[in-house]
């Protein structure tokens, strides 16, 4: 199955891109100082899918997701929802900065794909 390299060095901090790859969009989400406080500061029993932020980062700077809600597969909205993170407006999941499901009919967090960061500013999905 085929690889994507992305190119990161332009995505500024703050803002998310939205790449395709192997026909889904993934979301690459350049963190701010906040984001990641954020992302870390919230309690295990508050989450439906309980998973910290450390296991689904290689760099806290950078959260790479599958953009496929996890209800019923729409593609939740960037800089959107009550967490930081996305919204989905289907049927109104709410994901943290984290990607992380905090409110609406998903049952879990978006999905992390396998990927790796090839320099510090290129990264390959897949
Ligand atoms: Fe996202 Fe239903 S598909 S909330």
């Amino acid at each position: 199955m085929a690889s994507l390299e992305v190119d990161i060095a332009s995505i500024e901090p703050g803002s998310t891109v939205t790449v395709k790859w192997r026909g889904k969009p993934v979301f690459v989400r350049h963190r701010t100082e906040h984001d990641i406080q954020l992302a870390n500061s919230t309690p295990m029993k508050e989450l439906r899918d309980p998973e910290e932020d450390s296991v689904r980062v290689q760099n806290p700077e950078w959260l790479v997701v599958v953009g496929v809600c996890t209800h019923l597969g729409c593609v939740p909205l960037p800089n959107a929802g009550d967490y930081g993170g996305w919204f989905c407006p289907c049927h109104g999941s709410h994901y943290d900065i984290s990607g992380r499901i905090r409110k609406g009919p998903a049952p879990y967090n978006l999905e992390v794909p396998e990927y790796k960061f090839t320099e510090e500013t290129k990264l390959l999905i897949g």
